[in-house]
């Protein structure tokens, strides 16, 4: 409060607040960037209407037809800030081997340098908010807090939904709680008397993670993970890093809770890549002959799971709310998703109706195409305009932000501080040849070792090149904040030291939903058809299939999975489950090459795994 640049500027500290650390840090923060005002979140629902409505007045929010899509509202982005910057995404650990060679470094001295005249008066003519939070239900041994700083009320009110925002984290934090402190700036400073554009951001981008102090800065972008920093940023980077150090798992998984007609319940934590259709299967509808099965949504994009003293993985999903893939979303796809989006729902870059509601890509399916609407570049679309020019309603990567409770199918302990206990973890990329349907891992080790070498196509949509295999191990390659091969060495640790308490580690699988046929169609039906696997997994889990070993671990036999109400032949059934041993052999080349990427640290068990491999495909 002392210095110089605070003269006249008052940090407006509600009298509730008593952590000195926290008052000093917002102190410095403020005086670095300069705002005019500093407003601290409450997290209250009047808040939340009050900065909604600013965001509408400024233009970048545009309210929705209050019939069909009650207290909902569409912002669309500068087209040029759209969506997670990787390659401006940084890990400054002290020494650079900690990064490892799938991130980005600069030392943080060097950071910190490159950093300092950037935020300098970043935030000038803007108001700082603080927005307290915490990552996971309040006060669970599981959960931590975090502070984001930033001079973006969309920020604010999507952190509202994504987490448990607002006056109650003080309390949690008290006088001497421990935060990771997030800051945050558009980077786009106003002069006096400047208007300010809609979606203000820059050209110039970092997201930045100093993993030993466990801070977070974030310039130049106001889009999803590289702006609300207690997802990507805190749940996954600096999260892992806090994980290796006390002995959790910070992880990118769903977690869904699936319940037999016995009254049976069972948790499973599954990791796919981005745009894998995570919120999809944590959401899933069992389909026809699945009579008396219910599956539960805990958690849709990332767990923290922290073993317990009598050996279990017990699971929260950090997050209280979902911000997911718009488009490709309908109510064939993901029903509980759809109705989860009847109101209170923050759409961004989707396309908008005339008469004041939303479409995207995808809603063909539930009903008629609009004959016209405002595309999310705010340009005239119609169906004709799409099939001459390909242009799209909503952005590839166009969001909905939604509060966890308004999903139909959530799970009733989704909120309980103790967590779910984890049965099963499944990996699953996106492949359309090679990888078998599903797979269960023998082992611990071997259940690392597929979830290291785990691979998924590139999309078109992202890449501009289609059926390219990206290593993703874990689908953690954008998210793990420290070096990947002491993060599989965590993973083998934390199983040795389960299995030594003497307890039931939970099976590892890993599936693919994706096998394409000689037409170049999908073979699977996926989405709610993906029930039939899953009832296998619950039958191992009960020991009630028995399954057939093949090289890489245990596949179930075309018998073992309930057929009824869905048309697939067994002839179908080999098409998504066979080893083709000529495409595996090449498949283990590119393993190798992964590993001679990652040779530094890499554990001597996974190189071992991949030599029995070969030599059961060589026998
Ligand atoms: C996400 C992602 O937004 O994985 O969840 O990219
Ligand atoms: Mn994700």
């Amino acid at each position: 409060m002392n210095h110089p640049a605070m003269q006249g500027l008052n940090l407006n500290t509600p009298a509730y607040v008593r952590n000195a650390k926290l008052v000093a840090w917002v102190a410095d923060m403020v005086a670095l960037c300069k705002p005019d005002s500093v407003y601290w979140c409450d997290g209250s629902d009047a808040e939340y209407q009050r900065l909604c409505q600013q965001l509408v007045d400024a233009g970048t929010f545009k309210k929705l037809n209050e019939t069909k899509r009650p207290n909902s509202f569409l912002a669309c982005s500068d087209p040029t800030d759209v969506a997670r910057v990787e390659d401006r995404t940084y890990i400054c650990s002290a020494k650079k081997e900690d990064a490892g060679p799938t991130n980005n470094w600069m030392a943080p001295a060097e950071m910190r340098a490159t950093l300092a005249p950037l935020f300098d008066g970043c935030m000038q003519g803007r108001t700082m908010y603080v927005v307290p939070f915490s990552m996971g239900p309040l006060g669970s041994p599981i959960a931590h807090i975090g502070i984001e700083l930033s001079d973006s009320p969309y920020v604010a009110v999507n952190m509202k939904i994504m987490t448990r925002m607002g006056k109650a984290v003080f309390e949690v934090l008290g006088v001497e709680g421990e935060f990771v402190p997030c800051v945050h700036t558009v980077g786009a400073p106003l002069a006096a008397g400047e208007k300010d554009v809609k979606w203000p951001c820059n050209k110039t981008k970092y997201i930045v993670h100093y993993p030993e102090t466990r801070e977070i800065w974030s310039f130049g972008s106001g889009y999803g993970g590289n702006a609300l920093l207690g997802k990507k940023c805190f749940a996954l980077r600096i999260a892992s890093n806090m994980g290796r150090d006390e002995g959790w798992l910070a992880e990118h998984m769903l977690i869904l809770g699936v319940t037999n007609p016995k009254g049976q319940k069972y948790h499973v934590a599954a990791a796919f890549p981005s745009a894998c259709g995570k919120t999809n299967f944590s959401m899933l509808v069992p389909p026809a002959g699945f009579d008396g099965w219910k599956v539960t949504t805990i958690g849709d994009d990332i767990a923290w799971i922290k073993p317990q003293a009598d050996g279990s993985l017990r699971a929260i999903n950090p997050e209280a709310g979902y911000f997911g893939v718009a488009p490709g979303t309908n109510f064939h796809t993901n029903p509980n998703c759809m109705a989860s989006l009847d109101k209170n729902v923050i759409f961004t870059n989707v396309g908008l109706t005339d008469d004041g509601d939303v479409w995207w890509e995808g809603m063909e399916k539930d009903g008629p195409v609009p004959s016209h609407l405002i595309d999310w570049q705010g340009k005239d679309w119609t169906p004709q305009i799409a099939k001459e020019t390909g242009a799209k309603a909503a952005h590839p990567n166009a969001r909905f932000t939604v509060a966890a409770v308004n999903n139909p199918a959530l799970d009733d302990a989704w909120d309980d501080p103790k967590g779910v206990v984890i049965d099963a973890f499944i990996f699953g990329g996106r492949r359309s040849t090679t990888v078998p349907l599903v797979t269960e891992a023998r082992n611990w080790v071997e259940g690392v070792y597929m979830a290291a070498t785990m691979g998924s196509e590139t999309t078109a949509a992202a890449t501009g090149q289609a059926g390219v295999v990206r290593r993703d191990p874990f689908a953690m390659l954008p998210f793990t904040g420290y070096n990947m091969s002491d993060y599989f060495q965590h993973w083998l640790t934390m199983g040795e030291k389960l299995a030594a308490s003497g307890a039931r580690l939970p099976k590892i699988y890993t599936t693919n939903w994706f096998r394409k046929g000689e037409d170049g169609k999908f073979v699977w039906p996926g989405y709610g058809e993906n029930m039939r696997v899953l009832k296998w997994m619950i039958d191992r889990l009960e020991g009630s299939a028995k399954g057939s070993e093949n090289v890489f671990g245990v596949s179930p036999s075309y018998e073992e999975l309930n057929w009824t109400g869905l048309d697939f032949s067994a002839e179908q059934f080999k098409t998504v489950t066979s080893i083709d041993k000529a495409a595996w052999v090449k498949e283990l080349e590119l393993h190798t090459e992964l590993f001679q990427q990652l040779a530094h640290h890499l554990p001597k068990e996974l190189t071992d795994t991949k030599a029995a491999i070969e030599q059961r495909l060589a026998a």
